[in-house]
């Protein structure tokens, strides 16, 4: 007897986010024969496309996305073979209603629906699904990021979405937790037993997350500027790799215990308000510059209208616990900056007493850098004595024990990130998936900080593209004693 075969449907199936990253994922996870037998695909959108043209389109998606060298047409026919699609509008009850019949028609075991739209779509459509008994045992709902715009919107959301499905069945999408390098950074602190005595406010003297990307909001810029980079990005990832560094061990790799340690430290964010927005924030919007050379418009000539949107924001954020207390866990985000480079830095105390403190000798504090993009890197910062006579004393510099995972890891391709969490959904497990109460904590933080903004009426700073933001931004860090790396 075969196994019953899963169905993923996804909504918003010709959607830019389905073909620069959903489609090709699932082109890479059929030629490595990873898919579940007899999984069938359905596509949603509105376009009035066939089976014929959705197929089309797939094809073309995986031909642009995906490198030549690791096209295969076999697999691709073998993908192609898996895919329907249905147009619906999401704002009729008769396009519903038709929808439901085509997941109905092809359902045999487990439904995966991906709502890849706008999300004030989740809630209609997760009612229509319950409405139409789709929505039971063996379903799950996959839901992109943002969930609503601010907190009263995700509880809305969240609220609409649990009156038809159970918290168990709710998948929120938060790409970075699928992505290699995040999951890196768990195995590295949890897979080795080296860091975990150090890693507390005794011997860490600061932490730095920075996610810079040099791209402007290229055609995306009406959700952007509705959104900006507190919403769009700090509100999620940042704080998720922010959790994940400063969490406390979970028992188990798997989805309460995780999601635990990190509420915990969503929890114990110290709240940036009115009081400390202005020491403590700094929002800056591009204006035109060059990045690599070349020439970049500003923000609001992209746009093509007046907007106060932010396109950089740096924090000093706390953690008010026994582990972190003191520490300054620095955030920063940005487009149009002057590399792309995902990082976490994380810098030591300097030794309690120096004996090599003369002429050049200054000792420099020893730090873990681990960069997440655009390539895999560890590298553990330490002094070591500069070769040489040395007359007036030894002489130090600063060395990097550098590993290159692309390099460690030359034979394994790199997975983009919805090939795992497309497996893992499929597969029913939420360990990289973001939980409701995670969601809710992070808007109540970045909408007291939007809010003080306002209070204070503050605006965002602007920087030239190709900078790090503005100059506020460093000191920021200064104030503190710390330079951010550059
Ligand atoms: C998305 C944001 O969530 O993440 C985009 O909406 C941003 O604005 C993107 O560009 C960055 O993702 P990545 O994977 O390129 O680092």
């Amino acid at each position: 007897m075969t196994a019953p075969a899963p169905l993923l449907t996804i909504f918003g199936a010709t959607g830019d986010l389905a073909k620069r990253m959903l489609l090709p994922s699932l082109f890479g996870l059929q030629r490595d024969g990873l898919l579940p037998p007899g999984l069938r695909i359905l596509g949603t959108a509105r376009s009035g496309l066939d089976d014929a043209g959705f197929r089309a389109m797939v094809a073309e998606a995986v031909a642009s996305q995906v490198p030549a060298a690791e096209r295969d047409q076999t697999a691709l026919e073998a993908l192609l073979d898996r895919i329907g699609y249905q147009p619906a509008a999401l704002d009729h009850a008769e396009g519903l209603a038709e929808l439901a019949a085509a997941v109905a028609a092809r359902r045999d075991g487990d439904v995966v629906y991906h709502l890849s739209t706008a999300p004030h779509w989740y809630a209609p459509v997760c009612e229509a699904l319950g409405a139409h008994g789709l929505a039971g045992a063996g379903t799950r709902v996959l839901l992109e990021k943002p969930i609503g715009h601010d907190l009263p919107s995700a509880i809305a959301i969240n609220d609409a979405v649990a009156r038809v499905f159970a918290e168990d069945q709710v998948f929120r999408v938060d790409h970075y937790l699928g992505k290699e390098g995040v999951q890196n950074l768990i195995a590295l602190r949890f897979g080795n037993a080296l860091f975990e005595p150090l890693w507390n406010a005794r011997h860490i003297a600061q932490v730095q997350v920075t996610v810079a990307e040099t791209v402007g909001v290229e055609g995306r810029g009406e959700y952007y500027d509705g959104s900006g980079a507190m919403r769009d990005m700090l509100q999620n990832h940042l704080l998720q790799l922010l959790c994940l560094v400063a969490m406390e061990p979970p028992s188990q790799f798997e989805p309460t215990a995780l999601r635990n340690e990190k509420m915990k430290v969503l929890r114990s964010l110290r709240p940036i308000g009115r009081a400390e927005v202005e020491a403590d924030s700094v929002a800056g919007q591009y204006v035109a510059g060059a990045i690599g050379g070349r020439a970049v418009p500003g923000y609001l000539e992209e746009l093509g209208h007046a907007s106060d949107t932010e396109t950089f924001v740096a924090l000093r954020a706390r953690v008010d616990n026994w582990r972190w207390k003191g520490v300054p866990f620095y955030l920063r985000t940005g487009k149009r900056l002057p590399r792309r480079s995902t990082e976490i830095y994380i810098e030591f105390r300097d030794v309690p007493h120096s004996i090599f403190d003369h002429g050049q000798a200054r000792l420099q504090p020893n730090a873990l850098v681990i960069q997440l993009q655009p390539e895999e890197r560890i590298a553990l910062r330490l002094m070591t004595k500069t070769p040489g006579l040395d007359r007036a004393g030894l002489q130090m510099s600063q060395v990097a024990l550098d590993l290159d995972m692309q390099e460690e890891f030359a034979a394994h391709r790199r997975r983009p990130a919805y090939e795992r969490l497309y497996l893992d959904a499929i597969e029913g497990n939420g360990t990289l998936f973001v939980r409701r109460d995670e969601t809710e904590a992070a808007w109540a933080w970045v909408d007291a900080i939007r809010e003080g903004w306002h209070q204070a009426g503050m605006q965002p700073r602007t920087y030239p593209a190709g900078t790090w933001g503005p100059g506020r931004a460093v000191t920021l860090a200064e104030r503190h004693g710390h330079a951010w790396r550059e």
